[in-house]
This record gives C-alpha cells, structure tokens and sequence, in this order.
C-alpha cells in the first residue's frame, strides 16, 4: 500500500439545463463562496455552449471547468461535437463515459475508451464514470460491471494520469432521489480501487480519486463524505441551486 494524499473532487454537472442568462447567475451565485477553496477541488460542468462564460466567470479563482462529453477524434466532419483539442484553454476536466452518454446516445464501451484516449493524450483530465444498473445489481453483478466497464476503458492505456478520478455513480441512484447507501457507496468504491490495483498498479490505485454520484444532496452528503476510500462527488440536481453545491463543497472540506 503506497500512501498518498487525495485530493477531495466535487463535480457540478448541470447536464442539458439553463439558458445563457440563469448560466451566468449561477455562475457567479457560485463564485462568491467557491472562490477561495483550496483544500478540495472544485469544477462546474456547464452545458457546451457556457463554456466560454464560465471560463470569464471563475478567472483568477480556484474554481475549475470541465466539460459534460467530448468527440474522440481530434477534427473531421462531425456535425455538433467538440474535440478534446478544442477544449484545451477552457476545460481542465472532462467526463467521460457518463451512464446517460451510455443510455442514451448508445455509447459502447469501445468509443468510451477512445474517449478516454483522447482526453489523456491532449492532456485534459479524464472523470471516468462507471455503475451498475437496478437489474444488474438485483442479479448480484455489480462487481462484473465494475470490471467490464473499467477494463474496456482502459484498453492500450500504459498508465493512467496521477490522481486520475473515476466516479461511481450506480444507474438507479441518478436523478431518483434514492441515493445509494453509503457503505454501498463505499464498497464499489473498494472494488473500483482494486480492478485499478490489478490493471495497474498500487501507486494508481492509492492515488486515484474516487467520486459517488447519485442524489448526492446536503443531508446525505456528509455521509458520504466520510467514507475512506471516497474522495468526492459528481452532482447532477444539487448543482443546481447554489447554496446546496456549496454546502456540499464545503461539508467535504471539512471532513476531510
Ligand atoms: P444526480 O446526478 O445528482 O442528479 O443524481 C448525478 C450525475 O448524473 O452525475
């Protein structure tokens, strides 16, 4: 076991919400009490086309940006999408293989892994996300998910960035308002660390960043939070409203 320190992570994904008006009032709504965090790190995932603003938005903070999907070529004739070379400047992280890019848009696991390629090799930050759904938990498959979709993504990848984050997010915890529970939270978590362990080796293990996501909410969050093996969230519905992402970042702040 290599003993590293981990940076706590907290992702606000706002997924397809807010015109470009109420974007810029959140935007700065989160600023004022997010601007000085320097103990955990804190990136706001805007839809695409906020990117700019929220660039303009957090100068000369500690806040970062990322963004919510990327193409895996690096340019071509690809209609709506966005390269990982064109959000170099702009983003510092990006999602990858998140379960409604998976769900909805029909991405395999081969694409997630070019994905994944291509963020890394333009020097962007990967957020990897991987979870079981209700069915597959219901048949005691959880930990196969785990493996399949983690071993898939990292295909021809020799070493993962340092601190790399991957976040749990099990299917049936998002956006249903039932959370998983934290020792569940916290035993997928093991898993995770252990499939990294074993594809790679104990210093990417031991420094990976580990996200819940899934109706992570004020109440819940400080449960969360203080589980060992994990290291942040990834919010959807909370990031929303300003107050509650901030009291989030901030209960993991202190229970670090
Ligand atoms: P939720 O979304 O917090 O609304 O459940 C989480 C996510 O999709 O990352």
């Amino acid at each position: 076991m290599v003993n590293v320190s981990r940076t706590p992570i907290i992702g606000g994904n706002w997924k397809m919400h807010h015109t470009r008006g109420l974007a810029r009032e959140l935007l700065f709504s989160l600023r004022a009490p997010l601007e000085d965090f320097h103990q955990i790190e804190i990136v706001i995932f805007p839809p695409a086309p906020w990117l700019g603003d929220a660039v303009d938005v957090f100068e000369s903070s500690s806040i970062l940006v990322g963004a919510q999907n990327v193409h895996s070529a690096s340019e071509g004739a690809f209609t709506g999408e966005q390269s990982a070379a064109m959000l170099i400047g702009t983003a510092n992280y990006v999602i990858v293989g998140h379960s409604e890019r998976r769900l909805l848009f029909g991405e395999t696991d081969r694409q997630i892994n070019e994905k994944l390629h291509s963020v890394i090799d333009a020097g962007l930050e990967p957020i990897l996300a991987v979870g079981e759904s209700q069915d597959e938990r219901a048949s005691g498959e959880t930990d196969n998910v785990l493996r399949r979709q983690l071993f898939a993504a990292f295909e021809n990848i020799e070493m993962l960035p340092v601190g790399m984050v991957i976040a749990y997010e099990p299917v049936w915890a998002i956006g249903t308002g039932m959370s998983a529970s934290p020792e569940i939270a916290q035993m997928a978590a093991v898993t995770v660390r252990a499939l990294v362990a074993e594809r790679f080796d104990e210093l990417a293990a031991d420094s990976l960043r580990i996200q819940y996501g899934g109706s992570v909410n004020t109440t819940n969050a400080s449960a969360f939070a203080s589980q060992t093996d994990i290291d942040g969230a990834l919010i959807g519905g909370a990031s929303l409203n300003s107050n509650d992402f901030s009291a989030i970042c901030e209960i993991f702040a202190r229970t670090q």
